[in-house]
């Protein structure tokens, strides 16, 4: 039987970690981390994320302030505050929630977050940071993924990845973690050829195309590790919605460890980006 790993106790236990990273600073004297949610318009799925992100700030003693700006809210304004957030020693962390609103260019936006606040890890020159290899702030899922694939890898170095997505905020980012890993990445997609072929070589498989149940049993080499990234919701045969994840679970039981959907990769988002302000606040603070 697969291991089944359990991300809300890794979770839990990096917010542990985190909590006393933030006592630390205090008892140094440095400023108590604080981190800012900014948020545009009533998109109700995104008003839950924040109101989850504020309150897992209070866990660890991280300072949250939130912005909620009206849907009409116009991108000079906008961009006007996150200037503004940018300039204030208090605020170590700066994360716009998205999707913006479609009169607001998103990319603008995020790029006008300064690198050395920007949480979430989006913009280009933490990209580049990450690409290259020379630090920075690592997007909060990727981080996650690796430090879920960390409690059960013991040794990185030569492994065979098959990264299954090429998204900029899962896919790519992971691709580059594994390779700093010194594992031979390979990145696929769903217009992968022979992608069933590919997967089944792999020690560590993530699966991040947002395609349910896309990965077979079949495409799993006993042994493997599965990190599942996906989340649909989908019907079930009794006529009730149920949460699945980019991997078939019950086919995967030759592998040596998997991710569960919910409970795996999820938890994990929001304690990376606790973890990131508090790194945050710490390379402010010279
Ligand atoms: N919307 C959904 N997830 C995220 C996230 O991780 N960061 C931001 N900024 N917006 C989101």
């Amino acid at each position: 039987m697969a291991e089944i790993i359990d991300g809300r106790a890794v979770a839990n236990k990096l917010d542990e970690r985190t909590k006393q990273q933030v006592d630390e600073m205090v008892a140094e004297g440095l400023p108590r981390p604080g981190l800012t949610v900014i948020l545009v318009g009533d998109d109700g799925a995104s008003q839950v994320y924040v109101r989850r992100k504020i309150k897992a700030c209070e866990k660890v003693g991280i300072i949250s302030t939130e912005h909620r700006l009206p849907a009409e809210t116009s991108q000079a304004d906008l961009l006007a505050l996150v200037e503004q957030l940018n300039a204030d020693p208090e605020v170590h962390g700066i994360l716009c929630q998205v999707p913006l609103p479609d009169h607001i260019d998103t990319r603008t936006v995020l790029r006008s977050i300064s690198p050395d606040k920007d949480v979430d890890g989006f913009h280009p020159v933490n990209v580049g940071r990450l690409s290259t290899g020379t630090g920075g702030i690592v997007p909060c899922t990727p981080l996650g993924v690796m430090l879920l694939l960390e409690t059960v890898v013991d040794d990185f170095i030569g492994k065979d990845a098959v990264v299954i997505g090429k998204s900029n905020i899962v896919g790519k980012p992971v691709a580059n973690l594994l390779l700093d890993r010194e594992c031979t990445v390979t990145v696929t997609h769903i217009h992968t050829a022979n992608l069933p072929e590919i997967a089944s070589k792999a020690d560590i498989i993530v699966a991040a195309a947002g395609a349910p149940e896309l990965v077979k049993g079949s495409w799993v080499k006993p042994g493997a590790v599965i990190i599942d990234v996906g989340i649909t919701r989908i019907m079930g045969d009794n006529g009730k919605e149920r949460l699945v994840g980019d991997v078939k679970f019950d086919e995967v039981q030759h592998a040596k460890a998997v991710t569960p959907v919910p409970g795996g990769v999820g938890p994990m988002t929001i304690s990376c980006l606790l973890a990131n302000t508090v790194q945050a606040a710490r390379a402010l603070a010279g």
